[in-house]
C-alpha cells in the first residue's frame, strides 16, 4: 500500500490506531489552539475525538475549523503525540497485527488465497465485469462478519441500488445464523451521487462512535460507478481522481481507526492499449490501486464458476482460485 505522502499528511496512520479506537483521556479542548469556540466548531464538523484530529489533514482542518494552517498542524501533531502515533518497533507492529481478524468467505480456496479471509484493518478491492460476483461477496461479508463476531454490525454503502435483504436472508441461513438478527445488524445507506457517497463515508466513523457500534466490515458497492458516470471526458479526469483520492483516504481511515475491513467493488473498462491477454482493467486508475491493500480480479469461469485472482497483497503470493456462488454462500469449485 502506498499513500501520496506529499498531498496527504495523514499517511502515518498505517500502523497505528488499531488499539486507539477506544476513548482516550484527552479531550478536543486539551489540544493547543483549541478554545471553546473552536472545539464547538470542530464538533459541528464531525470531529468528536482526538483521534479524528490525529488522522485529519491540515488543509481539511483549516477549512473545517477556520484556523490557520500552523494552528492546524500544531493540533494534529499534539493529537498524534497523545495517541503515540509516531514510529513504533516492528515487534509492536506485529503485536498490533494480532488484532487483525479475517472474515471467511465460506470457500476454503478463496480464504486460503487471502491468508484466511478478508482482513480487517485493510481496504480490499474486488474488480470485475458485470455478474462476476462483486455484489455477492459484499452481501456475504455483511453476513459472515457477524458469524465471526456475534453482535457486530456491518455498514453497507449501496450506490447501485443492488442491496437485497432477501439475499442476506439466504446467506444468513446458509451460515447458520438467524436471518432477522443478521438484517438488524446491517446498516444500509443508499448513495445518490458521488458527493453523497463521500459524505456517507465521512459519517461512518462518527456513527460508530456515537452509537458505540462494533464494526468489522464496511462495504462500498460500487466504489467507482458514480464517479465514472458523473465525470465524463478527459477534461474532468483530474478532478475525478482528486475526489476519488479523498474518498479513498476517508476509507483508509475507517479501516485503520476501527480495525475494519473496508470492502470496495470496482468496475472494469476495456484497455485499448492491450493487444494480448485480458483487455480489461480496473476503473479508478492508480489511486484506487495504491490505496487498496488487497486487490482481487473476479471473472466468470467455466460451468458458471467464478475465478478470483489475487493481484496485489502485502504478504501473500499472487494466485487464483475457483468457486461457485450458491444460494447459501460460496462453494469451492
Ligand atoms: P455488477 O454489479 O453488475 O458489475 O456485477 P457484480 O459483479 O456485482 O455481480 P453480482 O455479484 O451481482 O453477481 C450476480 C450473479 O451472482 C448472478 O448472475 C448469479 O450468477 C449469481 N447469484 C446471485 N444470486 C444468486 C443466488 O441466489 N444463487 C445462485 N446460485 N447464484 C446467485
Ligand atoms: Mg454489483
Amino acid at each position: 500500500m502506498t499513500v501520496d505522502v506529499k498531498e496527504h499528511d495523514d499517511s502515518m496512520i498505517g500502523v497505528s490506531g488499531l488499539e486507539d479506537s477506544e476513548e482516550n483521556e484527552l479531550e478536543l479542548y486539551d489540544l493547543p489552539g483549541v478554545g471553546a469556540a473552536t472545539a464547538e466548531r470542530l464538533k459541528e464538523s464531525g470531529y468528536d475525538s482526538v483521534m479524528s484530529i490525529a488522522v485529519a489533514s491540515p488543509g481539511k482542518l483549516v477549512d473545517d475549523a477556520g484556523c490557520s494552517e500552523a494552528v492546524a498542524r500544531k493540533m494534529i501533531n499534539a493529537a498524534r503525540d497523545s495517541l503515540k502515533m509516531g514510529f513504533i518497533s516492528g515487534i509492536e507492529v506485529l503485536e498490533k497485527r494480532k488484532k487483525v481478524m479475517r472474515v471467511s468467505t465460506g470457500s476454503a480456496c478463496f480464504d486460503e488465497l487471502l491468508g484466511g479471509g478478508f482482513e480487517t484493518g485493510s481496504i480490499v478491492e474486488c474488480f470485475g465485469e458485470f455478474g462476476s460476483g462483486k455484489t455477492q461477496i459484499g452481501h456475504l461479508l455483511a453476513v459472515n462478519c457477524q458469524k465471526l463476531d456475534p453482535g457486530s454490525v456491518a455498514i453497507y454503502i449501496d450506490t447501485e441500488n443492488t442491496f437485497r435483504p432477501e439475499r442476506i436472508k439466504q446467506l444468513a441461513i446458509g451460515a447458520g445464523l438467524d436471518p432477522d438478527d443478521v438484517l438488524k445488524n446491517i446498516k444500509v445507506a443508499k448513495a445518490y451521487n458521488s458527493d453523497h457517497q463521500m459524505l456517507l463515508a465521512e459519517k461512518v466513523s462518527e456513527i460508530i462512535r456515537q452509537e458505540k457500534l462494533k464494526v468489522n466490515v464496511v462495504i462500498v458497492d460500487s466504489l467507482t460507478a458514480h464517479f465514472r458516470a458523473e465525470f465524463i471526458g478527459r477534461g474532468t479526469l483530474a478532478e475525478r481522481q482528486q475526489k476519488i483520492n479523498r474518498h479513498m483516504h476517508t476509507l483508509l481511515k475507517i479501516a485503520d481507526t476501527n480495525n475494519a475491513c473496508v470492502y470496495v467493488t470496482n468496475q472494469v473498462q476495456a484497455d485499448p492499449a492491450q493487444f494480448f491477454g485480458d483487455p480489461t482493467k480496473a476503473v479508478g486508475g492508480h489511486i484506487v490501486a495504491h490505496a487498496s491493500t488487497f486487490r482481487i480480479y473476479l471473472r466468470k469461469g467455466k460451468k458458471g464458476s467464478r475465478v478470483a485472482k489475487l493481484i496485489d497483497a502485502p504478504n501473500m503470493p499472487d494466485g487464483e482460485c475457483n468457486f461457485f456462488v450458491e444460494t447459501g454462500g460460496l462453494k469451492d469449485a
